[in-house]
């Protein structure tokens, strides 16, 4: 990995030298020889396909993936070659076959992709799985093309192993800015709050998601990883159809996101990635996540739309002056 010194305000995550060394100590890879008697909460150095025949049955509540999509990419010293899409189909087929025998009865899954990749995610999902919906993240930035619309979306498959999942609506609302505040005859407001910081609404998630940013040099959660997912994309898929101590697993974990959201609300994880460099910064991120467990846009148990960062501050406030005065309340009693 190319070791530039970031600029005075680049908050992005690296490795020194002595830590890739310390982190890469940590790594563990499965064989017959090594087969662990529990892979919970373990990031595991290996190819997918290699690591798949240890791992044992039925131990998946969640099963997130976010695989190379079908374009020419490097991540790191491993290079995606774009092929065309029955080879693509093909592709993922070799791999998500192994996977489903790890599946609990009841578990979710989740698989990413571009617009390119995405008739063959459908294809190769739909054979295994109930196909339940198709979420498109506007991730806002995007590079520019002179003879096409810009691409600036991606797609995220849910899919479900059966009739019988976990959908926790509640705990994935977004919080709204009120623009028109109807009130009712008695002139209390209607289906929205009201404080300090604004009027809001929290509202039902819908499948378009334009409340992510693609995380970037400012923000603490940043790596090197060229296609790292955000925390706040991870946090409302895991407490969506995950409830607290379940068991997460993502084949292709790259920068470790999937595990340190995991860890941030109180799940298990299993993480798999082939470059030793990435699932050294998964081990780091997940040591930090020890001691902060801040999600970025994930305030008071709900998600925020893009740029609020003031009235989140605000609401913050107002909550945790309203525990105080609580707090002294009960002391008098
Ligand atoms: C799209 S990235 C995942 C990024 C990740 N979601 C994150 O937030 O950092 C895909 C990752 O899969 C890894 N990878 C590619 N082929 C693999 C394989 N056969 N087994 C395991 N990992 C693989 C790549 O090194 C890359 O880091």
């Amino acid at each position: 990995m190319p070791n530039k010194k970031p600029a005075g305000l680049n908050r992005s995550l690296r490795l020194t030298e002595a830590e890739l060394i310390k982190y890469s100590s940590q790594l563990i890879k499965l064989s017959e020889s090594q087969k662990l008697k529990s892979v919970t909460n373990k990031i595991i150095n290996q190819n997918i396909l290699d690591a798949v025949k240890y791992l044992p049955e039925k131990f998946i509540d969640l099963l997130f993936i976010d695989p190379p999509y079908n374009i020419t990419k490097k991540f790191n010293r491993v290079a995606f070659k774009e092929m065309n899409n029955d080879d693509y189909a093909t592709w993922l087929d070799s791999w998500l076959s192994k996977l489903t025998f790890l599946l609990k009865e009841n578990s979710s899954i989740y698989i990413c992709g571009d617009w390119k990749s995405s008739s063959a995610i459908f294809k190769v999902g739909s054979k295994y799985f109930q196909v339940r919906n198709r979420i498109t993240w506007e991730r806002e930035k995007g590079r520019g093309a002179k003879a096409n619309w810009k691409n600036c979306s991606e797609d995220i498959w849910f899919f479900t192993n059966s009739n019988e999942y976990t959908f926790n609506v509640n705990k994935v609302k977004l919080r709204r800015k009120v623009l028109a505040p109807y009130r009712d005859e008695q002139r209390n407001p209607k289906d929205w709050g009201q404080n300090s910081s604004g009027n809001f609404r929290d509202s039902f998630p819908s499948n378009i998601w334009n409340d992510i940013s693609i995380p970037f040099w400012s923000m603490p959660e940043n790596t090197e990883h060229p296609t790292q997912k955000p925390e706040k994309l991870l946090a409302k898929l895991i407490l969506a159809s995950t409830n607290e101590g379940d068991l997460v697993f993502d084949p292709f974990i790259g920068s470790g996101t999937t595990a340190v959201v995991a860890k941030k609300l109180g799940r298990r994880y299993v993480g798999i990635e082939l470059d030793n460099y990435y699932c050294s910064l998964a081990l780091k991120r997940l040591e930090l996540a020890e001691n902060d467990k801040k999600i970025q846009g994930y305030n008071g148990d709900v998600f925020w739309e893009r740029n609020t960062l003031i009235e989140q501050v605000k609401s913050q406030r107002l909550n945790s002056t309203r525990g105080t005065f609580q707090n002294q309340r009960d002391k008098r009693k």
